[in-house]
């Protein structure tokens, strides 16, 4: 039962290029600036191999791991990505229908172009966990979070990479949005009416306001003043939030959370961060620089993730994305000391080639992959993957 014109992810990428729009595939696939954080969060995996162990009865393989609560069919889940209905009608309802029928955990980003309930409804009993931006304006964020819980979310992962947008260059060129009849459609209700008519307003008020809104429309700084976002709550204007820090906003959002909700960092990239998380008190953290569309000139995430890990000392459970396309990839960043992973735009690849099917063969191409890479390796449980199976090349100087 393989589709036989899609056999692994590099395949998968192809097909959804020829699929997508140039909006949407360019704002899917770019990285920030030159790309090249991008590029090496792929590359990183190709400087360790696998020291494969033999005659250890492999005939049978089990691939699952526990996360929160529940048995997860591999180490690895699906990573939150905003507006996914630009890929295919299925949208983040295709993605939590492939998901619970893979048995693999799911991310939901804070922009998604479908409402948590509808997805939380979707997942059934299978873990979600909410992407959050948090926002200078607590209330969005408080209803949102308290919306989270009551649909049975397992966790928040704060995403902590997004002080300001990372510059991403044909999303500029290409005037990004969102088509009219998709909505951000978690905030829908928050929206404030419309700042009154641009072109002929001429009040000082108004003016602060067009100057305001323009400010919080780029999601930059005003001159020597930060400009608190107004108007409707955009990817542009609200994702990215300066004013975040350690005591004040981690210590808030673990009330709003408690008990229900574990907190997570999501973007965490050395073991100094990673120690001030275990500090703070957080449940977990993921290893990330957004797909390298945040920090480009940042290391590859499985060049981060050996000093993350060894300053948590197994405190609290470390995930890791970025570039994650073959099962290979998975056993390494497992064997480098990662509890789990997660995959961010294989998915949306998947969804833009046949909708919630596609994540679904997406899932599947991956699970066998890392099936296989484990039989191969001589492992025959997740627990059992360790450095010993990893060596790293001796690369010469690029
Ligand atoms: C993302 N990512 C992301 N992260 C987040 O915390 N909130 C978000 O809304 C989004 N949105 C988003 C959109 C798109 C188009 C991409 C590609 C990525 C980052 C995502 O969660 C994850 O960190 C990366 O996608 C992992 O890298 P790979 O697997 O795409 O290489």
């Amino acid at each position: 039962d393989h589709d036989l014109n899609c056999l692994n992810i590099n395949e998968l990428e192809k097909h959804a290029y020829n699929i997508m729009d140039k909006q949407t595939r360019d704002y899917y696939n770019e990285g920030a600036d030159s790309g090249s954080t991008l590029r090496e969060n792929i590359e990183a995996f190709g400087k360790y191999r696998i020291r494969p162990r033999v005659l250890r009865d492999v005939s049978s393989v089990d691939t699952s791991v526990e996360l929160f609560g529940h048995t997860n069919s591999i180490p690895m889940g699906v990573a939150p990505t905003a507006m996914q209905r630009l890929a295919h009608p299925d949208g983040e309802l295709g993605t939590a229908r492939a998901c619970k029928n893979m048995k693999v955990a799911m991310g939901l980003s804070s922009f998604a172009t479908t409402t948590l309930e509808d997805v939380a409804d979707a997942s059934g009993d299978n873990p979600h966990v909410l992407q959050l931006y948090l926002f200078e304006s607590r209330d969005h964020s408080h209803k949102l979070i308290q919306r989270a819980k009551k649909a049975g979310y397992k966790a928040v992962f704060l995403t902590v990479d997004t002080p300001f947008l990372g510059r991403r260059n044909l999303e500029i060129r290409n005037q990004f949005k969102l088509p009219p009849h998709l909505k951000i459609a978690n905030f829908t209700e928050d929206e404030e009416p419309a700042l009154g008519d641009e072109q002929t307003s001429n009040s000082p008020n108004q003016a602060r306001q067009r100057k305001q809104k323009a400010a919080s429309k780029a999601g930059y700084h005003d001159g020597e003043k930060r400009v608190n976002p107004t108007g409707p709550i955009t990817f542009h204007s609200h994702a990215p939030n300066p004013t975040l820090s350690w005591e004040r906003d981690i210590e808030w959002l673990k009330q709003e959370c408690c008990p229900e909700m574990e907190v997570w960092v999501k973007g965490i990239a050395t073991g100094e961060d990673a120690l001030l998380a275990v500090h703070h008190g957080v449940s977990g953290i993921v290893v990330s620089n957004h797909g390298g569309r945040q920090l480009n000139g940042a290391l590859a995430t499985l060049d981060a993730l050996p000093e993350v890990v060894e300053a948590v000392q197994g405190k609290i459970p470390v995930h890791v994305d970025g570039g994650i396309r073959h099962g290979t990839d998975v056993f390494k960043a497992l064997a480098l000391g990662a509890d789990f992973c997660w995959v961010g735009r294989p998915a949306l690849w998947g969804l833009a080639y046949k909708g919630q099917a596609g994540v679904e063969l997406m899932l599947r191409l991956l699970s066998d992959e890392i099936k296989l890479c484990m039989g191969l390796a001589g492992v025959t449980k997740v627990q059992d993957i360790s450095k010993d199976y990893l060596v790293k090349l001796i690369m010469p100087a690029a």
